[in-house]
């Protein structure tokens, strides 16, 4: 579905992604983990041309989105979450998770309904009218990923949706990417914490400076010692 392909990417003297291929396969949970600073962000900031990129090409079923603009990328059906908290935190979680709609040429009644469904889904329902700023941090990812979805993607990427949270949290975002993981939705999701970022995985990719060090299974990622060596060099949680 997504072709990563010689992709470099440097800022001033930093070399931040180096000639990097790789593939996102339709249906399916693949995974970036790397430690900070490998340039997973600038990935997704790439993949979505909010970065242009200095070489290399990105494709989106087929089609070439280097450097596209971004709201075309979106149409397109590439949707993402922000590692930063991105929200419109003056509006409420319905507004929010509406704005995701932008793109649909349907009836406001029509864009109601799905904002609904969506709100329902995430177990937002109750706190459709609540203002963002006032939501606990899990909701705030909730209704990131809710926006994301409004926006009827193909392919939804998460920086680190996965991550920062309480461990009762972090299992409840486990579910919800689960259940959209059963409902073969294709994810590109990024991650720290190996637990549960290994659970919901079809395919894992580990990037260490800029450079894809393994790809496999979790499985096969858990056994590999160059990986196991680049988390324990830089203090990871392994
Ligand atoms: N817009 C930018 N301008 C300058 N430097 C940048 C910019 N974006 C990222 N960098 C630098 O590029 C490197 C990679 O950053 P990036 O955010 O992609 O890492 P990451 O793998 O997502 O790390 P983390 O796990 O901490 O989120 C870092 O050294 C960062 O400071
Ligand atoms: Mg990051």
């Amino acid at each position: 579905m997504l072709e990563i392909r010689n992709v470099s990417k440097s800022f001033g003297g930093l070399r931040v992604l180096e000639n990097l291929t790789l593939t996102i396969e339709e249906g399916k949970v693949s995974s970036l983990i790397g430690p900070n600073g490998a340039g997973k962000t600038t990935l997704f900031n790439v993949i979505t041309g909010t970065v242009p990129l200095d070489d290399g090409e990105v494709i989106f079923m087929g089609t070439g989105i280097t450097r596209m603009p971004t709201y075309r990328i979106c149409r397109l059906g590439v949707a993402r979450t922000y590692q930063r908290r991105n929200l419109f935190l003056n509006l409420t979680v319905h507004e929010n998770v509406m704005a995701g709609t932008f793109k649909d040429a349907t009836s406001l009644k029509s864009k109601r309904e799905k904002v609904e469904e969506i709100l329902d889904f995430l177990g937002l329902s109750d706190k459709a009218q609540a203002v963002v700023s006032r939501l606990p941090p899990l909701d705030m990812k909730l209704v990131e990923l809710g926006r994301a979805m409004a926006t009827s993607p193909k392919l939804i990427l998460l920086d680190e949706l996965i991550g920062g949270l309480l461990s009762s949290e972090t299992e409840a975002i486990c579910e919800v990417i689960e259940t959209l993981r059963a409902k073969k939705y294709t994810i590109f999701q990024i991650g720290h914490e190996m637990r549960p970022i290994m659970r919901t995985s079809d395919h894992v990719f580990v990037l260490d400076r800029g450079c894809t060090i393994a790809e496999g299974s979790p499985d096969d990622i858990r056994r590999n010692k160059l990986v196991h060596d680049v988390y324990l060099e830089a203090g990871g949680d392994y």
